[in-house]
């Protein structure tokens, strides 16, 4: 995992050819896992969202559409925080925009007080931090009781097929697309070495569990290719895991299936 501060600079240098490289890179399928993860965030007129590591925006601004009171978009790199500003300036629905909120701060030292949101979003970004545990920490500090904590995340397929084309896709087009429509072969080529030693849907679930996240689940979208993992904090700290024991990790599951995997 390179040092934040090189992680920061290369998401600085990338950031005005972020969204089209996202949209290249994924033929656009990304923003249906996206709507996934708002489904599974549950917004209403009264929350209150984090979306950490937002980048330009795309998960914060579907948090406000879907209605939250007011969403917070936080990231370390000021050159994605100048495009999602550039693109809340320009959006359709001007309304959800003004509640929107851009912060510079670090997903390691959230700058919030504890029990501060009622929605944490993270969305191919913890794969980044140098510390995933303490990450989610913070994400469970400054969660309210009852809050529901959602992250989106490439991950290694299962199937030895899909895991061939995995390889090839993100190993030898995506540093070409990455050179030709971003003119940064560099940043495609760390952007897939970075989801090799992320660890797998089960484990994160373990992650997220350990930081006090509960009923933590995970489904696989994309030929299995990306993993959405929720979870929520207590009601009250003395209310049991409702977690089922052990729930098998299937993939491929239709989007709007129940959810297939679970940590004890
Ligand atoms: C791949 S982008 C994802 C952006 C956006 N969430 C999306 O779904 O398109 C990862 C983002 O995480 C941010 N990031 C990485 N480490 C961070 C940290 N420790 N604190 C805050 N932001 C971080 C980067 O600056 C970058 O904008």
């Amino acid at each position: 995992m390179p040092k934040a501060d090189d992680v920061r600079t290369m998401f600085d240098r990338i950031a005005r050819r972020y969204d089209l490289m996202n949209t290249v890179m994924t033929m656009g399928i990304d923003r249906r896992w996206r709507h996934a993860a708002i489904r599974a965030a549950k917004v209403d007129p009264s929350t209150r969202a984090l979306d950490v590591c937002c980048g330009t925006g795309d998960i914060t601004f579907l948090l406000a559409e879907a209605g939250a009171e007011h969403v917070t978009g936080l990231d370390f790199s000021s050159g994605m925080l100048e495009q999602a500003r550039r693109r809340q300036g320009g959006r359709r629905d001007p309304s959800s925009a003004k509640r929107i909120e851009f912060v510079q701060g670090d997903a390691l030292a959230l700058p919030f007080d504890d029990d501060t949101f009622d929605v944490i979003t993270v969305s191919f970004g913890v794969r980044n931090v140098e510390d995933i545990p303490l990450a989610f920490r913070e994400f469970a500090r400054v969660g309210r009781p009852g809050a529901r904590i959602v992250c989106l995340e490439i991950t290694r397929p299962k199937s030895r097929i899909a895991n061939w084309f995995y390889d090839v896709w993100f190993d030898r087009v995506v540093p070409v697309l990455g050179a030709i429509v971003s003119r940064d072969k560099a940043a495609y080529t760390y952007l897939p070495e970075s989801t090799k030693s992320f660890p797998r849907p089960p484990k994160l679930a373990e992650v997220i569990r350990a930081a006090g996240i509960r009923n933590v689940t995970w489904k696989r979208y994309g030929g299995g290719i990306v993993a959405l993992h929720r979870g929520d904090l207590a009601l009250d700290a003395a209310a049991p895991d409702r977690t089922a024991a052990a729930v098998a990790d299937t993939t491929d599951q239709p989007a709007d299936s129940p959810e297939v995997g679970a940590s004890s």
